[in-house]
């Protein structure tokens, strides 16, 4: 009976010390797994959310550390900017800040949280002028609603597929760091004795560059070459990019760039960066063609008051010959007596999605301007988005 005794007070001892040990741990997994703040699957526990006055969100409560029965407050302090229900509606309600605290209870542990809602007023989506074909960006500048890419255009290819763009009405190019072809594209546009001010050139930062963002901004306009960029965007989400938009804005108040935006950022994307920046994106520029729609991407950035344009508007090289081959884009074009490369470009313009083709072949650059002498019907804009298969051409 000693014995037992004896083993009992060992046993108990031990459980006590591991108890006392693991503690320390238990509390860490604990804090991984803290009560969290979601709006659509954004965690907002530590960030600001942006919402339009009027609209409401749902906010989300994953309190998975707190075990038994729960209870969930939530309270507004600035009611009058964001009001929120029992349940965890908020209604925004007037331009400002506000601050919900959500208290999760059970009987063994309470945990408190904030959330900073940003209310911004709601924008007009942006509007095509097919006659002039341009779009004014919330940034108040005009951009030509059709352009050319010039991604895999280098050297003298880039320079005389520029001039060719730009001699054939052209006056939208699209460049990038990454193509390591800005010198020629500021060549082609300084050498065609278009004016300045009539050209919109875009060219973008790249994630490597996001860190020492000043210089990368000097250094493209250096390689440009052509007084001021038109539109400079950040080409994908990385390290830093909150830091390198930051300097973007502080070039636009230098005067050293006129309007700013991004690439490759959707809808998760957006909501996360929006709250953290001062001057809303003129422009997003994404992956889009028939076999990639964005149908959910492109609404809701129009609805930011946020222009869209589309890369590989043709499904890009290796894929164009599948895309300009489809039967149902194939048959449109014939009755329209056009080429199935302009029915694409106009279905996206009547989308409100600017197009980029890239090409190095006059004709089709040229090919590429005729877009403006026919419209697509109800009946065939369904056909073509029909042909959604969500099939992504490229890793980004
Ligand atoms: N932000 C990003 O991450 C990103 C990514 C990719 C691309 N981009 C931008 O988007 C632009 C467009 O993409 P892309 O140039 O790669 O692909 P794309 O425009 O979808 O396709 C270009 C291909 O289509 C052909 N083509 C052009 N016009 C044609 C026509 N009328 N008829 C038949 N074929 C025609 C071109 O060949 P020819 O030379 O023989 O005409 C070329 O092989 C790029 O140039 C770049 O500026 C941005």
């Amino acid at each position: 009976m000693k014995k037992i005794r004896k083993y009992m007070a060992l046993l108990l001892t031990g459980a006590f010390m591991i108890g006392i040990i693991s503690k320390p741990s238990m509390m860490a997994a604990e804090k991984k797994n803290q009560v969290t703040l979601k709006i659509n699957q954004v965690d907002y526990t530590k960030k600001t959310c942006q919402i339009i006055k009027g609209t409401k969100v749902r906010i989300q409560v994953n309190s998975g550390s707190i075990i038994g029965k729960k209870k969930i407050k939530y309270r507004s302090f600035r009611p009058k900017i964001v009001s929120v229900s029992k349940n965890g509606l908020a209604k925004a309600n007037k331009k400002g800040t506000a601050r919900i605290k959500v208290t999760v209870m059970s009987e063994k542990k309470k945990s408190a949280l904030w959330m900073k809602i940003k209310v911004v007023n709601p924008v007009k989506a942006p509007v095509f002028n097919f006659k002039k074909k341009t779009v004014k960006l919330n940034s108040g500048y005009q951009m030509p609603l059709n352009g050319l890419g010039t991604y895999s255009l280098t050297g003298d290819t880039c320079v005389q597929s520029v001039s060719e763009a730009l001699k054939r009405g052209v006056r939208l190019i699209d460049t990038a760091y990454m193509y390591d072809n800005e010198k020629e594209v500021g060549k082609a546009v300084r050498e065609s004795g278009v004016p300045r001010s009539e050209i919109f050139v875009i060219t973008k930062l790249y994630p490597n560059q996001y860190d020492n963002p000043e210089k990368a901004i000097d250094d493209a306009l250096k390689r440009l070459d052509i007084e001021y960029i038109d539109l400079l965007l950040l080409h994908h989400p990385g390290n830093n990019d909150v830091k390198a938009y930051k300097a973007m804005e502080k070039a636009v108040g230098e005067g050293k760039v006129h309007s700013i935006g991004l690439s490759n950022w959707y809808i998760k994307e957006l909501q996360e960066f929006l709250p953290q920046v001062s001057i809303t994106p003129a422009l997003v520029q994404n992956e889009i063609h028939p076999y990639y729609q964005e149908n959910d991407v492109i609404p809701y950035i129009q609805s930011l008051g946020i222009v869209v344009q589309g890369w590989y508007p043709l499904g890009g090289r290796g894929h164009t010959a599948e895309l300009l081959g489809d039967e149902t884009i194939s048959e449109i074009a014939k009755t329209h007596g056009k080429s199935s490369a302009q029915v694409i470009l106009r279905w996206n313009l009547q989308k409100g999605v600017v197009v980029i083709p890239g090409s190095s072949n006059p004709n089709h650059i040229q090919e590429n301007t005729e877009l403006y002498d026919f419209k697509l019907s109800k009946k065939e804009m369904k056909q073509i988005n029909a042909l959604d298969r969500n099939e992504k051409h490229d890793w980004y």
